[in-house]
């Protein structure tokens, strides 16, 4: 999440236990109450204990200068509207209002990012835009009126299916991006498995490094999560995963790769408990879902035993425009449960493929439009590109001893955290240098860590941006092995500091005030 809110102070539990002001007796009475309610009520009354410090305690006063702090975080040009004009306005004056729209600072053009755009090469984008215009005002809701897209998008599923090993019976959908495509997984082994199986209390287990995606597509449906812890090198034991599989379960899931560290979960074994369980499978390769077939011995598709569904983003390395996704599956028995049919509503029989009703023909348009100027050479290079890219930067990783790699980048990432002589909070400081430099990274967390998502923009610059990236990391680490109490701001200390308070609910309360202020004008 991109916040730029400062916290400005390390808080930690005894620092808590030292504001509530309590005495001695007080304090045993508290915490061994904190303790019973723990053991028997899943923590409520902790929470309760938590809420009440905060409102009685200076911690409250620091919450609010956190959100003091947040008032800048979005920025506004002066030229504000509130209501649309009851004047209609000349392109003129559009043109005049879009050149008055807030800047960023950083150009993701010049590649300093972390994914978020893929490519936007002139000649992909000019192709790209140009078709989409054609169909600007389509809706694949009507195949009747929007033919040329129907069959677009069924050819998008079939080029899909073939980079995957599909087989005759296998089928997909088109989505509108990686967590559309997982929250209908998600949909559609809840409600195979009711079926077939009676299950009720749905549960889905997940290393923990899955994306959030299937905390959210859980959220939603009523399913519960079960998530397996990962070793040092971000991967779960599957000995762990089958001890969560019960009566209950209705789907494993594993990431080829995981968002945060970029390495790839163990799915042949994974689906050898699928078989024996008689459970879903899920592969979540909405990251490296135009990646992984274009590596040399790639196993990751359709082949693997127990396989039963695959998620792959054609906004993301298929550098189709953002909005597009593809969910597949191995049957058509599974795919029934995703579509969504009402036959008595008077306004008429409605079947629809996904979440969406109405649905922009154009993203479909230029995600077909991408995958054809790209062709499978296209897209081969570019990953041979990005893994010479990524090499040269573990090369330059591996001689600096403060630093780590997480586990064996085997896509486009690169996670990195301290090794263990230096602290490891020490990353959030190393962070923050570099988004002085003009670095736009990721932060991770449990281990702190951070990662850059390698895409074709860095492989397009003029200058080495892996050279650069290892240059920048060294300078960084200079400055932190002579200011050591160095303490961080912005967005690399909310890790460092929610790592020490055990209170979550104060960041999920800042959280919602990030999110308010978004669509706040002031
Ligand atoms: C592994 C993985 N799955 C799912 C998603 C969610 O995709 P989206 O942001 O398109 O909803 C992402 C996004 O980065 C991802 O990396």
């Amino acid at each position: 999440m991109n916040y730029s809110i400062i916290f400005r102070k390390k808080y930690t539990f005894n620092d808590i236990i030292k504001y509530s002001k309590i005495n001695g007796p007080t304090m045993f009475l508290l915490l061994w109450t904190i303790y019973q309610s723990y053991y028997y009520s899943k923590g409520f009354v902790i929470q309760q204990f938590f809420k009440l410090i905060r409102i009685l305690t200076p911690i409250n006063n620091q919450i609010n200068n956190f959100k003091k702090d947040m008032a800048n975080t979005f920025q506004q040009s002066p030229l504000t509207l509130y209501k649309i004009p009851n004047e209609g306005m000349n392109e003129k004056q559009i043109f005049n209002l879009i050149n008055n729209l807030p800047k960023s600072k950083q150009d993701w053009k010049l590649g300093k990012i972390s994914g978020t755009v893929y490519d936007g090469n002139n000649i992909l984008s000019t192709l790209v835009n140009k078709v989409m215009t054609l169909y600007q005002w389509s809706n694949p809701l009507h195949p009747d009126l929007f033919p040329q897209i129907r069959q677009m998008e069924a050819e998008i599923v079939s080029f899909c299916l073939d980079l995957y090993k599909g087989k005759e019976d296998h089928c997909g959908t088109v989505t509108t991006g990686g967590t559309e495509s997982i929250i209908l997984a998600c949909k559609t082994y809840r409600d195979y498995y009711k079926d077939r199986k009676g299950i009720s209390n749905p549960e889905i287990i997940a290393p923990i490094s899955v994306h959030v995606a299937f905390d959210k597509a859980c959220h939603y449906l009523g399913i519960k999560l079960i998530k397996v812890k990962v070793n040092n090198n971000g991967i779960p034991l599957v000995s762990n995963i089958e001890k969560k599989i019960n009566s209950q379960t209705i789907c494993i899931v594993g990431s080829a790769p995981s968002f945060p560290h970029g390495v790839i979960d163990p799915l042949e074994e994974m689906g050898k408990l699928a078989l024996k369980y008689d459970v879903g499978l899920h592969m979540d390769a909405c990251l490296g879902g135009f990646v992984l077939p274009f590596l040399e011995n790639n196993k990751y598709n359709f082949n693997i035993n127990g396989l039963s569904s695959i998620s792959l983003d054609t906004h993301k390395y298929g550098y189709g425009p953002k909005g597009g996704s593809v969910i597949l599956y191995k049957s058509y028995d599974l795919i029934h449960y995703q579509y969504h049919v009402v036959t008595n509503w008077p306004g008429g029989i409605y079947i629809s493929p996904s979440i969406p009703g109405s649905r922009s023909g154009a993203i479909i348009a230029g995600t077909w439009t991408s995958l054809l100027f790209h062709g499978k050479d296209g897209y081969r290079n570019k990953v041979n590109e990005i893994i010479e890219l990524r090499d040269e930067i573990i090369d330059g990783l591996q001689d600096i001893p403060e630093i780590e790699i997480v586990g064996k980048p085997e896509t486009t990432i690169v996670s990195i955290k301290c090794s263990n002589i230096i602290p490891e909070n020490n990353i959030y400081s190393i962070h923050q240098h570099l988004t002085e430099k003009g670095w736009n990274l990721n932060s991770l967390q449990d281990p702190p860590a951070l990662h850059i998502c390698l895409t074709a923009i860095h492989c397009q610059q003029t200058e080495d941006l892996g050279k650069l990236f290892v240059k920048d990391i060294n300078e960084a680490l200079q400055f932190v092995r002579l200011n050591p109490n160095y303490e961080v701001t912005g967005m690399a200390s909310i890790y460092g500091t929610t790592q020490s308070i055990p209170d979550k609910s104060i960041v999920k309360d800042l959280s919602y005030y990030y999110q308010d202020l978004y669509y706040k004008l002031n």
